[in-house]
């Protein structure tokens, strides 16, 4: 099976400008797949995450994930799991955007992302969106799919783009996105 997170992550992608350390300085930012020694950056990135985002990416006003939470995270689970951190180049530790692939049944996956408060709205999502629909086709993913609050016009959009599929959600504070493989 392909990597597809090495194929999207290898190439250093410079960011627009600006990070939480040196803001408005060009910065380069690296893909790589996240695994459970990371545990520790991706609970200090969630907490690090205003309330907001916080709360658009969990729904609720977590700041501690559960082990569960992190292995989830982490990509610990089915090996077509792939969890990206996205990582300041020149350091190689500052994580500044997480995505989640995780296969539940029937080869479909669910997804969620959360860039860093400082890094939004300069194509890291995209990136990241870009990174996971590519591994999803090469793993044999049949279709991946994602809840989100039906307000979160970022996420909504972002999922759009890449040709999800936006169907209502029973909860009508909620809304789910899918995007379905030939
Ligand atoms: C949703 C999220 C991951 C998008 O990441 P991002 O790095 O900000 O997105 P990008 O800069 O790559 O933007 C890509 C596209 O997404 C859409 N988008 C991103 N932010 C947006 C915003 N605030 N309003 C409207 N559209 C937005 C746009 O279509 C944008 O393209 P454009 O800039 O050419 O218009 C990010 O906002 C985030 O982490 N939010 C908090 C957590 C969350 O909402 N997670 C989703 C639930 S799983």
């Amino acid at each position: 099976m392909r990597d597809a997170s090495r194929a999207g992550a290898d190439a250093a992608w410079l960011g627009m400008a600006g990070s939480p350390a040196a803001p408005g300085a060009a910065q380069a930012v690296t893909l790589r797949r996240l695994g459970w020694d990371d545990a520790p950056l991706v609970q200090r990135f969630v907490a690090a995450l205003s309330p907001r985002s916080r709360h658009r990416r969990f729904f609720s006003a977590v700041r501690e994930l559960s082990p569960g939470q992190l292995r989830a995270m982490t990509g610990s689970g089915d090996p077509r799991d792939l969890a990206l951190g996205a990582f300041i180049v020149h350091d190689g530790a500052s994580l500044v955007g997480l995505a989640q692939c995780a296969v539940a049944d029937n080869a479909v996956a669910e997804v969620a992302f959360a860039v860093a408060d400082a890094w939004q709205r300069r194509g890291l999502g995209e990136r990241l969106m870009g990174a996971i629909v590519a591994h999803a086709r090469s793993a044999g993913i049949r279709a991946l799919h994602g809840t989100t609050l039906a307000e979160n016009w970022a996420m909504l959009s972002l999922a759009a783009r890449h040709g999800f599929e936006i169907v209502e959600h029973e909860d009508p504070q909620l809304a789910c996105v899918s995007l379905r493989f030939a």
